[in-house]
């Protein structure tokens, strides 16, 4: 049985903190379901961390649509959010339910997220009266990088943080079951869950939320090159990786790998008839 929207609302009731995460792909999912994480976002970061993109804006639906049913049939226990990419919503509250409903119909998620405050609180309420669970995402928005000037923190001025206070309510208000505080001011971020009875999920928004999410080449260290400041790599895959591939690549070249060990064997009977019939 997959985690619910209704469980993750109950978490905070509880004060039950949760860890969630990014995937892609069905290895992923399955290793995150099986270490019990019961949130796990096919985030449009697939456009960087997979498809080799700058930004997350050419995503496309079929993009989140493809990897959702990976990352569903890597799993079994975990609620499944489908991140809508950029103007797959924001043109009309229809668009974003037709586009919403794809992800729960062809893809198979329980959930979709979308980026924005107030400017997206019709949305949100449309998708929820028509049954679509929706997690907010507020704070750095990366869809509207172009617009913040780059992929850097919001809500440092007293302006941008009431604002972001009021985009919380409202999100909560329309019927988001969760939303996203992305790189905002720690005493910004609990003030923000102290204020909303739904969790609030943060990535670089200090330790008072009620729950993390990260991206998942993040922790695991896909990338040796960049780590986000508030990011913690807890393996270094890159590094093992490419250990590994070069190993690979000597033995081959050496002829060291394959040997008899990884070859299959003909039966002594059939070598001796192919020989002889070869004579
Ligand atoms: O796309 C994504 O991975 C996200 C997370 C950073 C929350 O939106």
């Amino acid at each position: 049985m997959r985690t619910t929207t209704a469980d993750i609302r109950t978490k905070k009731t509880r004060g039950e903190r949760f860890a969630a995460i990014t995937a892609y792909d069905v290895v992923t999912a399955r290793l995150a379901d099986e270490a019990g994480v019961p949130l796990i976002l096919v985030g449009d970061s697939l456009g960087m961390v997979v498809l080799g993109y700058d930004t997350t804006i050419p995503v496309s639906l079929e993009d989140i649509l493809h990897h959702t049913r990976a990352v569903v049939r890597g799993s079994s226990r975990a609620l499944i959010v489908a991140d809508l990419p950029f103007m797959t919503y924001q043109t009309s509250a229809e668009r974003a339910l037709e586009n919403a409903g794809r992800c729960l119909q062809e893809g198979g998620a329980q959930a979709v997220k979308l980026e924005g405050g107030r400017a997206m609180a019709d949305t949100v309420s449309r998708l929820r009266s028509a049954g679509v669970p929706v997690m907010g995402h507020i704070g750095l928005t990366p869809q509207s990088v172009h617009q913040l000037g780059g992929f850097k923190a919001q809500g440092k001025d007293l302006a941008r943080a009431r604002e972001l206070l009021d985009d919380a309510v409202a999100l909560q208000e329309a019927g988001a079951f969760s939303i996203v505080l992305e790189c905002i001011p720690a005493d910004l971020a609990k003030r923000i869950t102290a204020r909303l009875s739904i969790p609030t999920i943060g990535i670089g928004a200090g330790p008072h939320c009620d729950a993390e999410i990260q991206v998942v080449s993040d922790v695991l260290g896909w990338f040796s090159d960049f780590v986000p400041k508030h990011a913690k790599q807890y393996a270094k895959l890159a590094d093992a990786a490419a250990e590994a591939l070069r190993t690979y690549v000597r033995e081959v070249g050496e002829g060291a790998f394959p040997t008899e060990k990884e070859s299959i064997a003909l039966s002594e009977d059939v070598l001796r008839e192919l020989d002889e019939g070869d004579g």
